[in-house]
């Protein structure tokens, strides 16, 4: 029989070796490929251009411009369920930019998720995505920030991730654990017989990074599926800044099965098509910041991949267009105070048949959004509005007002129970505490 203090004793022992290994591990360097210098030229000015293309595809100043700095010199701050995060100066400014990167060293931030100094980036950076980028592509993208960007001298300070979070060598056994491996291939086209559906394949898993929002997030943060191989790629779900980002699978209730493939690619352009808006600052700034300045064949082709993804299992909404309520509103019979709230506060835009009115109002019967399992977003929105970005050609820039200040959190609940189950919507209805939860989070901190 071993005592308890030896017990104890081997415990400690084992846990020291255990830590001892985890630490080696993260401390050992990682190794990549060099990209092939022969294809590059430094300078060429058709690689700057294809790289300004890929910086607006890549949506990298979304990120790295600060609401009212210079363009890439960083300093925006980025939410993360550990802490504030801020963007860097990735302008070619060489003491506070990246200037003084060669190709290899900004590869390895860009795809690799490894900093100049070695240590490992936050995801927030979404190198699990970019690392599906070509070796090419990366090229013409150092030609663009090295010689088409202007250089901007600034120095932030620190991130206020709290200690012990803030160390970088757990996040380097978090790169090692989940992040695609260094020497992991990029993108591989020839397993799509379309190339257009390959293009699309490849602009929304590698520089579009569409699924850092719209795929679910396991247990340690990391994207469940980096592309269509697992049907949870894209499924929706996640919860950004305060808005659901939606399924964008098959499905017909609250995915895109019922979105034809112009609907996909006016959103994409204007954050509008004839019957849906987009709500809320996370998907608005995609628009406003990338997607908008797509080419046609190239928002194209986004359109046509997503709609070759079929629909995930988990399905708790549905549709099926219903004219009993449209009708039961327009002879003032009002089934519960859900429908009568409606009737006051929404159907003077939405309409009664919760169709609204093409590109002026969304249409609610049906909608998406309206049928995301979580209602996060819906409860925002109905407490706090959203306005449109302005987008040159859109039919629209009209908001939607808030009504926090007059509904209550049942009012709101029942209000949202009754358009998620009206005209044929059926999804899980809104408890008050959703309500109460949202409205905390979402209103600015009363002094
Ligand atoms: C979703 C937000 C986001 C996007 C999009 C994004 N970045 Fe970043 N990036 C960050 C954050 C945050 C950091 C700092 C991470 C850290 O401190 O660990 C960073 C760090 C970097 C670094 C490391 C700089 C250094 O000094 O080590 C480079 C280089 C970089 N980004 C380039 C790019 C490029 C090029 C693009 C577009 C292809 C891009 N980023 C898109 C958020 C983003
Ligand atoms: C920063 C996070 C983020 C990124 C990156 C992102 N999205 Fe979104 N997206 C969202 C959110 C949040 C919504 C929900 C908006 C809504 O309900 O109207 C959304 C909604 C959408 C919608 C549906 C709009 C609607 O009204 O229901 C489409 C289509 C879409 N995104 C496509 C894309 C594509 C394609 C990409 C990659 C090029 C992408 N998104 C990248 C957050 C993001
Ligand atoms: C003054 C006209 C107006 C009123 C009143 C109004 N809305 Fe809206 N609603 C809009 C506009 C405009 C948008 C698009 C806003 C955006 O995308 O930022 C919108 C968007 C929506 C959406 C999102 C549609 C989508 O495609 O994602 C829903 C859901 C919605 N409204 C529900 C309601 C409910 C519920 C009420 C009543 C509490 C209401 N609205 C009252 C004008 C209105």
């Amino acid at each position: 029989m071993t005592s308890p203090a030896r017990r104890s004793a081997m415990a400690l022992a084992i846990a020291v070796i255990v830590f001892a290994v985890v630490l080696a591990n993260a401390l050992w360097p990682t190794q990549s490929h060099i990209i092939g210098a022969n294809s590059f030229v430094r300078g060429d000015s058709a690689s700057i251009e294809r790289g300004r293309y890929l910086s607006v595809a890549a949506g990298c100043a979304a990120c790295h411009t600060a609401a009212a700095g210079k363009d890439f010199a960083g300093g925006r701050p980025i939410a993360s369920p550990i802490g504030t995060i801020y963007s860097t100066n990735i302008t070619p400014d060489r003491g506070t930019g990246i200037g003084s990167f060669n190709l290899d060293q900004f590869d390895r931030a860009v795809r690799r998720g490894i900093g100049s100094r070695g240590g490992t980036l936050y995801p927030a950076m979404p190198y699990p995505s970019y690392s599906r980028m070509r070796d090419e592509d990366v090229a013409d993208l150092y030609n663009y920030f090295m010689a088409g960007v202007e250089p901007v001298s600034i120095q932030y300070s620190a991130n206020s991730i709290p200690w012990p979070l803030s160390v970088r060598w757990p996040v380097a056994i978090w790169r090692k654990l989940f992040a695609p491996a260094a020497d992991a291939p990029p993108f591989d086209a020839s397993r799509f017989n379309d190339p257009v559906v390959a293009r699309g394949a490849y602009l929304v898993q590698g520089p579009g990074h569409c699924g850092a929002c719209h795929t679910p997030r396991g247990f340690s943060l990391q994207e469940k599926a980096l592309d269509e191989s697992s049907e949870l790629y894209l499924a929706g779900g996640q919860v950004i800044d305060g808005w659901v980002a939606v399924n964008l699978r098959g499905n017909s209730a609250d995915g895109l099965g019922n979105w034809s493939k112009d609907d996909i690619v006016a959103t994409l352009r204007m954050a509008r098509d004839t019957r849906h808006a987009v709500i809320g600052a996370a998907m608005g700034e995609v628009v406003l910041h990338s997607t908008q300045y797509l080419m046609d064949g190239d928002l194209q082709a986004i359109a046509s991949y997503l709609k070759t993804l079929p629909p995930a299992r988990s399905d708790s909404s549905a549709f099926a267009a219903n004219p009993a309520t449209a009708a039961a509103l327009a002879a003032g019979r009002e089934a519960d105070r859900g429908a009568q709230l409606y009737l006051d506060n929404c159907s003077a835009c939405h309409r009664s048949g919760g169709a609204g009115s093409a590109n002026v109002f969304p249409e609610i019967a049906g909608n998406s959004s309206v049928l995301s399992p979580d209602p996060t977003s819906l409860i925002r929105l109905v407490l706090r509005g959203s306005s449109l970005p302005r987008i040159p050609g859109s039919p629209s820039a009209l908001g939607m007002p808030g009504f926090g200040w007059r509904l209550s959190n049942a009012e709101v609940a029942q209000l949202l129970t009754f358009i998620r189950n009206s005209w044929g919507n059926r999804a899980p209805s809104v408890s008050p505490r959703e309500v109460a939860h949202v409205r905390a989070a979402s209103e600015p901190a009363r002094k």
